[in-house]
This record gives structure tokens, C-alpha cells and sequence, in this order.
């Protein structure tokens, strides 16, 4: 007697093959952005020419931090204290950070202790950016004071070098606080350079129409994601007009860093690395 044998059947899955490979893709994506890249630092030097800067300030080394966002994340400690390690490795004039320092309150003592190993031979001055205002504005003013930072709140502080003046002016934060342009600027007197540093960028239009030669700004992280030749998908609120890199506005140079950490949305860095700057300074 013959059994009849049955006749496989070949069950698809849900997916197609090319549905798989694109959920493969997508998961190696997501781990890169989320396990890799946020603790893939770059760091970038660049020379700035500032006409108005007096000769003695010729070859000042200018480090810019910004945009920490301190959390319980282990690879964005690891990127915070790598950016510390090559922030006094360009064995500064001055380190000037640019806001948004923490993610929440639970990681603002990590942040100080994090800070409080940035050694510059001029000092660390900073501005808080709206995640300080979200988060707790005078905890986080507290802590960097305490770590040894310069907190600027609408002021503005001389560097002396052979009896010539740099400025280094502090916006208070443009999204959450009450920044005051006319203020930080008051004590400068005609001709002196100034450098500004503001958490957010777009401001550079309004700044550019006072004597300011040097902007610093953060803020958009790049956008955090960008797509190759379309850039950021989303950028945030005063961060829409110039995401990152150097730009020219009216006469004043403007430059916005990618930082160092990431947030909502998101939580990823993809094709947007970390980022530290040292500028070195020069007259024309
Ligand atoms: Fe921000």
C-alpha cells in the first residue's frame, strides 16, 4: 500500500524579503544613532579672521562646548567627558559654552562634575539655553558657578592681554528667558571686539546689527538627523535659518555648533556627529 505524501506547502511570512532587509537596515540605523555616533566626537578647528581684534590677541585659542543635555545615558557621559578631555587638550585661552547643559534635574550634579574639569587659562564662561529653563534655570546656574563657569545673564566681561580689550557678551536664553541685547552690550566701549555667545541661533539677524564681531550659538544639534543633500528633517524653534557650521550675517561672523548631546525627537544622531570647535583667532 502507497501514502500519498503531502505536498509542501511554502507559508509566506508577513514580510517580504525586501520588507526583512529594510527592517534589518532600519535596526542597524537605529543602533548606530542611538550606541555610536552620539559618542563619536569630532572635533574641528577653524581659524576666524576679526578685523576689529587688537593684535595682542593675535592666536587667542577659543574652545566652544554646547548643547551637553546631561542624562542618564551612559554614551552621552562618554561623549561629555571626551569633549572635556579635548576641550583642555587645545590648551585654551578660554572655553565658552552655549547652552542646554542637562536632560533633566536628577543629572545636574553629574553635569558639574563634569564641567568642573574644564581648565582654561582665561576662564569658562557660558549661557543657558531653554533646557536649563525647562529643567531648573537657577539649579543649573548654581551648579555651573560652582564648577568654576562664568554665567552670563545679559552681561558682558572684558579679557585683558598688554592693556588691549576682548569681550566675551552672554545672552539670556532667546526661547524661555528674557535676553536684553542693549544691556549685555552697555559696558563695551566703541571699537572694542566682542564675541556674543547666545543659545539660539536665529537671533544672529538682530545681533548683527550691533557692533558684535563673533557669534556663538547651538541649539538645533544639526537638526540631529540629517538626510544626505536635504540636511535636517526638523530643526527647532529659533533654530530654523542656520543649523550648523560658520556663516556670514551682515558683517558679523556667526557660528553654530552641532554639541555634544541629543534630544526628543529622536533621541538619535544620524549622519550628525558630536561636536567640539577650537577656533584660533586672527587679525585681518
Ligand atoms: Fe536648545
Amino acid at each position: 500500500m502507497t501514502t500519498k505524501t503531502p505536498a509542501i506547502s511554502r507559508k509566506r511570512g508577513p514580510l517580504s524579503r525586501r520588507g526583512r532587509v529594510l527592517l534589518l537596515l532600519l535596526a542597524v540605523l537605529l543602533v548606530y544613532g542611538i550606541f555610536v555616533e552620539p559618542a563619536w566626537l569630532q572635533v574641528t578647528r577653524r581659524d576666524i579672521t576679526l578685523p576689529r581684534l587688537a593684535p595682542e590677541f593675535d592666536g587667542l585659542r577659543v574652545v566652544q562646548l554646547s548643547d551637553l543635555h546631561c542624562g542618564p545615558s551612559f554614551f552621552n557621559k562618554m561623549a561629555i567627558r571626551r569633549a572635556v578631555t579635548a576641550a583642555n587638550a587645545f590648551d585654551p585661552d578660554l572655553i565658552l559654552l552655549t547652552g542646554d547643559y542637562v536632560n533633566v534635574p536628577g543629572s545636574i550634579g553629574e553635569m558639574r562634575r563634569l564641567l568642573s574639569g574644564l581648565r582654561a587659562r582665561r576662564g569658562v564662561l557660558a549661557v543657558l539655553g531653554n533646557h536649563d529653563y525647562w529643567t531648573d534655570p537657577a539649579a543649573v546656574t548654581a551648579a555651573l558657578r560652582a564648577a568654576g563657569v562664568t554665567v552670563l545673564q545679559n552681561e558682558a566681561v572684558p579679557v585683558e592681554r598688554g592693556g588691549a580689550r576682548l569681550w566675551i557678551a552672554g545672552l539670556d536664553d532667546a526661547w524661555e528667558g528674557r535676553p536684553d541685547l542693549a544691556r549685555a552690550l552697555r559696558p563695551i566701549p566703541a571699537g572694542d571686539p566682542v564675541i556674543l555667545l547666545v543659545h539660539e541661533p536665529d537671533m544672529a539677524g538682530l545681533v548683527s546689527q550691533q557692533p558684535v564681531d563673533l557669534q556663538l550659538s547651538g541649539h538645533v544639534h544639526g537638526g540631529q538627523v540629517r538626510l544626505p543633500f536635504a540636511g535636517a528633517i526638523v530643526t527647532p524653534h529659533l533654530g530654523h535659518k542656520y543649523p550648523l557650521g560658520m556663516y556670514r550675517v551682515n558683517d558679523m561672523r556667526l557660528h553654530v555648533s552641532r554639541g555634544i548631546g541629543v534630544t526628543w525627537p529622536g533621541l538619535i544622531r544620524l549622519n550628525c556627529r558630536p561636536e567640539i570647535t577650537c577656533f584660533t583667532l586672527y587679525k585681518l
